[in-house]
């Protein structure tokens, strides 16, 4: 198998990192790669927010909120701890990168191919971070789709759809995940 192919299917999402950081030009490798997904039309639909520590406090009470909304809901019994667990996620994955995708109102199919191709465009990143031995994980927690983050990140929630958080880092440890065979998911056509 080429290399390529090895990191198509060994890439696992990632949810524990060490505390390594991740170097600044696999950053910018795995941006570019990002910013050569397809497109149709050449709309360019995508925006990457490298998010730092600043930013990231700032999120916090939004975090605090949302954890101690769901601890209620869910009737848990430590609801310090649930916020913490959720302050953690955001505050120790070495990189988050969030990804948004242009709207389009006025044109759900333009839309729709924009998400498509954003998509793609995060995929790229992810696979480029696994290439240099960086696991990630896309999350779409209500975090990512609050108000606040949008304001935070000065994204007009008008034009733009936050479709995702990727948490990248070093693996602390790579699950293993049962995937249909190729049977399963294939018809051939004589
Ligand atoms: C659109 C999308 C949203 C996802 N959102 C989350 C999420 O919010 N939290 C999470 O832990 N994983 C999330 N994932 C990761 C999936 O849970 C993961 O891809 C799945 O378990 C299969 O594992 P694999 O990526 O190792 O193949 C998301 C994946 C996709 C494609």
């Amino acid at each position: 198998m080429s290399k390529v192919q090895d990191v198509l299917n060994s890439r696992r999402t990632v949810y524990k990192f060490t505390e390594q950081e991740v170097e600044q030009d696999k950053i910018d490798q795995a941006l570019l790669a990002a910013s050569n997904a397809p497109c149709h039309k050449h709309t360019h639909p995508w925006k990457f927010f490298i998010m730092g520590k600043q930013i990231r406090q700032e999120l916090i009470p939004t975090i605090t909120k949302l954890a101690q909304q769901k601890s209620q809901k869910n009737n848990s019994n430590d609801l310090a701890r649930d916020v913490q667990r959720a302050v953690n996620k955001i505050v120790l994955p070495p990189v988050i990168i969030a990804v948004a995708s242009k709207k389009t109102p006025d044109d759900e199919f333009r839309e729709k191919e924009d998400y498509a191709a954003s998509v793609c465009a995060l995929q790229n990143l992810v696979l480029s971070f696994w290439d240099n031995g960086i696991g990630s994980q896309w999350t779409t927690g209500a975090i990512t789709r609050h108000q606040e983050t949008y304001s935070a990140l000065t994204i007009d929630s008008t034009k733009w759809e936050i479709i995702g958080f990727v948490k990248s880092g070093y693996p602390a440890a790579v699950p293993k995940v049962n995937k249909l065979s190729v049977d399963e998911i294939s018809v051939y056509f004589d």
